[in-house]
């Protein structure tokens, strides 16, 4: 998988593609994410990237020419399954759209910031529009950082157990059991005796009835379309 990321604050993307998981990926050449600065599209001298609303109103507005000659400029080098703008009012993101997204090849992430893009630019460019939440963040950066870090997890080969991103919460409604690890007491508090058993089928049975447990008792919601009922 191959991501591009345009912003504003490219600072604010660097650290998470970084560090840990996602790094690895881009060093087993597995998923590649470049990051490309607004400004370096705009013309002028004082690279202007963003301008007043048209109306009035409080709030920057990013002008639709510097990001045209970036997508466009990125679009000679490849073709992109998804053109996704991150914005409070897009679709919600969840674990089956994460799901979907990870089977794609190119995708390309717009930020925005201020008070938004040109709304040309989402009727010409945007494919997708993607919300993390109902709350409003400052800009789309740690949005995007989300969502490329869902997905690129979900590639085969990521993650070094194979099985893991399978046994997630969400995956199959159900949220994942508790797990634990050494000592197996620590101040009186013990491990449930059958994960000490070694006894594979007992194991299995305990995670799944944790699971249901669980979920009932945190996101019953989840439960009415698991089938599990
Ligand atoms: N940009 C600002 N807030 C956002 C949110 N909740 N989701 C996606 N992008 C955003």
């Amino acid at each position: 998988m191959h991501i591009d990321l345009i912003t504003v604050v490219p600072g604010l993307l660097e650290g998470p593609f970084s560090h840990s998981i996602l790094k690895r990926a881009e060093e087993k050449g597995i998923a590649t994410v470049r990051i490309h600065n607004l400004r370096d599209y705009a013309t002028g001298k004082q690279k202007q990237v963003d301008d007043y609303a048209f109306g009035g109103g409080a709030g920057m507005v990013l002008m639709i020419e510097p990001i045209a000659r970036c997508i466009e400029a990125l679009q000679k080098e490849r073709v992109y399954d998804e053109i996704i703008y991150m914005t409070p009012d897009g679709e919600t993101f969840d674990q089956p759209m994460a799901n979907t997204l990870s089977q794609k090849k190119n995708l390309l992430i717009l930020c925005g910031h201020y008070k938004g893009v040109d709304q040309r630019v989402r009727d010409a460019f945007i494919t997708k529009e993607i919300s993390i939440g109902d709350y409003v963040l400052s800009g789309g950066e740690l949005a995007a950082a989300v969502v490329a870090d869902a997905l690129i997890r979900l590639i085969p080969g990521v993650l070094n157990d194979e099985t893991s991103a399978l046994t997630d919460s969400f995956q199959d409604n159900l949220l994942a059991p508790p797990v634990y690890t050494r000592p197996a007491v620590y101040e009186g508090r013990e491990v449930p005796e059958v994960l000490l058993s070694g006894h594979e089928a007992k194991i299995s049975q305990w995670r799944f009835e944790a699971s249901v447990r669980r979920t009932q008792e945190k996101r019953p919601d989840l439960l009415k379309d698991s089938g599990w009922e």
